[in-house]
């Protein structure tokens, strides 16, 4: 097993290992008077919550569970008042735990729950994808999102664990296998060339899993410990993100994160290269390891209409937002641009469908 300390406000570690779950019980220390709301979705729910359950079973405390439907329309004020209200009715107090038990939408929504239920309770956090084992469930972001921006509502709330367990991406389909493919690309492109081309060889990849999903997480970790708070370096784990969000929202979400993000982090790689910032050779690596991971590229809508939604993007600052730019795979920094100068980037890098 591996462990990941991460030291932030509130330290914890993050377990990886095929069952690690099976341990929750003994890592956490949980004490019987401790009860847990277990937050999950209907998928995950109806192929894994027995294997929580028996795992957690050794507590002997008593288990309540909140189901929600799959998708990103799942991270709504609805839905927060509802899990909110259920744990009223269930007596849940400071000294038991939620366990969002899922993928991001499922991480997101508990952890805000967590944050502002009795001004804040423990959770744990259980992912289910690939992508929130990578990105989402490491570094106490958490969120709800508004009807025409996401992630907009929310707060850092940092978890008291966080168990990747391989077992539960047995069943991952390959879109949301992809998906999370999508935030691994990004981590090779900021920080780790050599994690960037391991990424090439689609054929070795089930073998390398395992490390690949640790690498990822310990630069996450670098990147929250000097930041927490996303004031600085960690915005560069935004690389992709306001053209990505804004194709989430045009979509209604049919377009999932892993993808949008594939799609922006093409989009501002080949406005680097026509800019003579990054060379000709990464953008084909670039374009080369997201097809290998069947992922797309091509903006699928206008500029036009995606610059209004960044324009309302969560991260501006005033007139001015910062967007990551690639000066090489591995090598990335962050720039401020106004929006009209971010639209002329952007339009140097459009592709489209
Ligand atoms: N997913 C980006 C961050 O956690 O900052």
């Amino acid at each position: 097993m591996k462990e990941i300390l991460v030291k932030v406000s509130k330290p914890y570690k993050i377990y990886i290992d095929h069952g690690v779950i099976d341990k929750i019980s003994d890592l956490v220390g949980v004490d019987r008077s401790r009860r847990f709301v277990v937050l999950t979705d209907k998928n995950v729910d109806s192929l894994y919550f027995e294997t929580l359950a028996k795992a957690l079973s050794k507590t002997k405390s008593d288990i309540f569970k909140f189901v929600i439907e799959p998708g990103e329309d799942s991270k709504s004020f609805d839905n927060l008042i509802s899990l909110l209200e259920f744990m009223a009715d269930k007596d849940i107090n400071s000294k038991d735990v939620l366990i969002a038990f899922g993928g991001g939408v499922v991480g997101d929504l508990g952890g805000f729950a967590a944050a502002i239920y009795r001004r804040g309770i423990d959770y744990i956090q259980v992912p289910t994808t690939l992508l929130a084992q990578v990105d989402s469930s490491v570094g106490g972001k958490t969120a709800i999102n508004l009807s025409r921006a996401k992630n907009m509502v929310g707060s850092f709330n940092q978890p008291r664990a966080v168990f990747c367990d391989r077992q539960f991406l047995h069943t991952l389909a390959d879109d949301e296998f992809a998906c999370g493919m999508g935030e691994v690309i990004k981590y090779g492109i900021l920080f780790d060339r050599d994690l960037f081309l391991k990424l090439m060889d689609r054929g070795r990849l089930d073998e390398n899993l395992e490390p690949i999903i640790a690498r990822c997480i310990s630069l996450k970790r670098d990147i929250v410990e000097e930041d927490e708070f996303d004031t600085g370096k960690r915005q560069l784990l935004n690389l992709g993100h306001s053209l990505a969000h804004s194709i989430e929202v045009i979509s209604n979400h049919t377009i999932k994160h892993g993808k949008a993000v594939a799609i922006g982090i093409y989009t501002v790689a080949l406005g680097c290269a026509k800019s003579g910032l990054l060379p000709s050779g990464d953008l084909e690596l670039i374009k080369e390891v997201i097809q290998t991971h069947n992922l797309p590229f091509k903006l699928p809508y206008k500029l036009s209409d995606m610059m209004e939604i960044i324009r309302k993007d969560k991260k501006r600052r005033g007139d001015y937002i910062n967007e990551i730019l690639i000066r090489k795979i591995g090598d990335t920094y962050l720039e401020q641009f106004d929006f009209d100068g971010l639209e002329e980037f952007f339009k140097n890098g459009v592709s489209h469908a």
